[in-house]
């Protein structure tokens, strides 16, 4: 944390020496207008219609939470799928008789299943619908529910007007390297399997996302005029990309015990705003300032947790790759808004949106079989969000803070802190 950390402020230094000479602007401190965001609820649904019968001849549908890493992974697609909460912990009414509240309790408590490593959220889509419960058991209800869905991105996601894409996990043996044993892989029951092969290859699909990021980063940085060093960077991490992608899919193989790879990812409109400048930063700031240095902070924080040494070594890999990624998302920021100074405003907006509350990691503690779970590389979603909370107050808002600081103040100032 500390080294990313000094990384990622040693060359906000850097490119104010570069930039000052272009374009000394002045300005104020992000931090004296931080507003905070009281809602932090990852998922809504809204214009949910009720209906009293869903059950059709030869539909098929997908449990949720998921039966192993064969979910459907498109962020882009709608779904119908299965939501199981256990009864004890739901009232089971007729979906007639259910309001938006009672949905929500509902998705809420079989997200809240320690058996499951949840994939993503379901979000409004504006066409959701539910009806049920189709199963009616002793021990659960089940509900058929029309949802989108989107994800807890790591590292860059390839976005179009907002949304990430992935691709869906299939087998596939094109972008795997021969399968491994992990060390203590026959200590691990059938659901740890699962859980852990779901994860790494969740992950690969996130690499394999990233490389058509970098691609349209790099079209978009020509249409800006970029510098050389700016262009050769995003293409160095397009290649990091491509060999992240397959190093996760080949630990997400050896867990599976078959080989698993991304199918086509869809870039219909991934172009669309390669000449909107005011988009392109904001995307830089979300994806790459923010997204990626959180991405990276929780990834260094588990690389040594690893116990395998191949895992641990690709682990340690692709964080500290994913670090100069995130260096790469701040010197392109900084060099936006030093030749573009109107869209400093722009950029501070984005910072204050993305505001969340600081958060200890360490309220809650580590289950024992989250610890066994850290061992083979896999966080489950409330202590990812603990330890992304902290790298955002730790890394993301002093760096944004020195980067407007180091705009205001020119070059002299930064020359007299380096
Ligand atoms: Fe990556
Ligand atoms: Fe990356």
């Amino acid at each position: 944390m500390q080294d990313l950390r000094n990384t990622l402020l040693r060359s906000l230094y850097k490119g104010a020496l570069a930039g000052a000479a272009l374009s000394p602007v002045m300005m104020g401190c992000i931090n004296e207008s931080v507003t905070e965001q009281g809602n932090n609820k990852p998922w809504t649904l809204n214009k949910t219609t009720y209906t009293s019968s869903c059950l059709e001849d030869g539909e098929s549908y997908t449990e949720y939470p998921h039966e192993g890493w064969e979910y459907n992974m498109s962020s882009s697609d709608q779904q119908t799928i299965i939501v199981c909460a256990p009864q004890s912990q739901v009232n089971c009414k007729h979906a007639m008789n259910m309001d938006a509240a009672d949905v929500e309790a509902h998705i809420t408590a079989a997200l809240g299943s320690d058996d499951a490593c949840p994939p993503s959220y379901p979000y409004a889509d504006g066409d959701g619908n539910v009806c049920g419960p189709v199963v009616d058991s002793d021990e659960e209800c089940c509900y058929r529910i029309t949802v989108a869905f989107t994800f807890c991105v790591e590292g860059r996601p390839f976005t179009v007007d907002g949304m990430a894409r992935l691709a869906r996990v299939k087998e596939s043996d094109g972008w795997c390297d021969e399968a491994f044993m992990p060390t203590g892989l026959d200590l691990l029951n059938e659901k740890h399997l699962r859980e852990i092969a779901f994860k790494w290859a969740e992950a690969g699909t996130h690499e394999h996302a990233s490389v058509a990021s970098f691609a349209k980063f790099i079209m978009e940085l020509m249409s800006l005029g970029a510098p050389l060093h700016l262009v050769q960077s995003a293409t160095n991490a397009m290649h990091d990309e491509i060999r992240h992608a397959r190093d996760c899919f080949t630990i997400a193989s050896s867990y599976a015990g078959k080989k698993l790879g991304p199918d086509k990812v869809s870039v219909d409109g991934g172009l669309a705003h390669v000449q909107d400048e005011e988009a392109i930063l904001k995307a830089a700031i979300y994806e790459a300032c923010i997204g990626e240095t959180l991405a990276a902070s929780v990834a260094q924080w588990m690389a040594p947790k690893a116990i395998d040494d191949h895992v641990r070594e690709i682990f340690e890999q692709i964080s500290m790759e994913e670090g100069s990624h995130a260096q790469l998302g701040w010197e392109f920021v900084q060099w936006m808004l030093y030749t573009r100074p109107h869209l400093i405003p722009v950029a501070k907006a984005c910072f204050e949106e993305s505001y969340e509350e600081p958060c200890s990691p360490w309220a809650q503690g580590l289950t024992r079989e989250e610890r066994i779970l850290l061992g083979h590389g896999c966080i489950r979603e409330p202590l990812e969000d603990l330890l992304r909370r902290r790298a955002y107050h730790t890394l993301v808002i002093p760096c944004a803070d020195l980067m407007f600081s180091l705009l205001d103040s020119g070059l002299n100032d930064a020359h007299a802190q380096i």
